[in-house]
């Protein structure tokens, strides 16, 4: 189906043939990101990773950041600090209902997943800076709404549902805090000879050694990559397992198979490693039937296609975007 949302071509995927024909077959031609207010005002114009057009900039900052900072061997590396953080919620869920309280799960598996990934980004956890949360979640919920002045560029400057002025103070928050955090870094760097604590750390050696590479990276790629991790990671996994947990005590029978396999798999005298997800396959066919009933990213990111195509005999001419 095609829409046209204010002045912007939309094309609808909602079939799993056609979204593979777009995201698969004709991915190259519909991987680049439209300019949205929000990535310029917050993500430091495309500057990242996950709002960066497609050509040979995105290409090489995702082989980058696959390599450096997503390979199996950089997530082993920040093993211990998952384990810790797991242990501290099992902990605190068997306290509360020891004590009988009642647990608000979701507020805990957020806190779990945000303590998580601060500390294999930042190094610590948010308690140092109040409104660095706030300002990530107000981040993601900026990317999310529907900006009329994306649809109509030309009211960009009205700014109807002041989300310029939210934007505009959530990037000076934001800002602020990171400029804080990669010169503490700095400062810091000296002392840990070239071993790295933390994903900043690992951006500051890629940006001392960039010149021998494919791009150049400066500090506001360092920001804007920093703030794709941050984004990408903690609110997606966080729903998606309030969403498993939520359809397993609708369904006591799934939970009980559940339950079966960990005790064969895992036994009730530790607990459950990473090591063991693999072999743990009908809790992946949960998760995986969970993420289709209830999909986090439901309209995925935005994408645009970079020229004209025909597709089953429809033509398409280049920039619509697709949803
Ligand atoms: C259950 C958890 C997650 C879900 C459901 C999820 C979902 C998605 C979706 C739907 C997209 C958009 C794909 C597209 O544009 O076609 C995406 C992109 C992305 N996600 Fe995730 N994600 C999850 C966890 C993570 C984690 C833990 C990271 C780690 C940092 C991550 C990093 C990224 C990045 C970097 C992109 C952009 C890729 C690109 O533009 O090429 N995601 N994710």
């Amino acid at each position: 189906m095609s829409l046209r949302l204010g002045l912007v071509p939309t094309m609808v995927v909602s079939s799993p043939e056609y979204a593979e024909l777009f995201l698969k077959t004709h991915d190259t031609v519909f991987a680049s990101r439209p300019k949205l207010q929000v990535v310029q005002c917050i993500w430091y114009g495309q500057k990242g990773m996950i709002f960066a057009p497609y050509g040979s900039f995105w290409r090489n900052i995702c082989k980058l950041c696959t390599i450096e900072l997503l390979s199996s061997s950089k997530i082993e590396t920040f093993k211990s600090i998952r384990v810790e953080e797991l242990l501290n919620f099992v902990k605190s869920i068997k306290s509360a209902s020891e004590s009988q309280c009642i647990i608000d799960v979701s507020g805990k598996v957020e806190s779990l997943l945000e303590d998580m990934t601060f500390r294999m980004i930042f190094g610590f956890k948010d308690d140092r800076f109040h409104n660095l949360k706030s300002s990530i979640q107000e981040a993601g919920e900026l990317v999310g709404a529907l900006n009329v002045a994306d649809c109509i560029p030309c009211l960009r400057a009205f700014d109807l549902q002041g989300l310029g002025r939210r934007m505009k103070a959530c990037n000076k928050i934001l800002d602020g805090i990171l400029e804080t955090i990669i010169d503490e870094h700095v400062r810091d760097a000296k002392e840990l000879q070239g071993q790295h604590r933390d994903f900043i750390d690992v951006m500051l050696s890629l940006l001392a050694s960039d010149n021998t590479r494919e791009i150049h990276l400066d500090r506001e790629n360092m920001k804007a990559i920093v703030l794709d991790m941050n984004a990408a990671a903690m609110e997606t996994t966080s729903t998606a397992i309030e969403w498993v947990i939520t359809e397993l005590l609708k369904h006591p029978r799934v939970m009980k198979l559940v339950q079966e396999e960990l005790e064969s798999i895992v036994g009730l005298d530790r607990m459950v490693e990473e090591t063991d997800l693999i072999k743990l396959s009908y809790l992946k066919m949960v998760i995986m039937e969970t993420m289709r009933l209830h999909p986090v990213v439901p309209f995925l990111l935005p994408h645009e296609s970079t020229e004209d195509i025909t597709i089953n005999g429809y033509f398409m001419p280049k920039n619509p975007e697709l949803l």
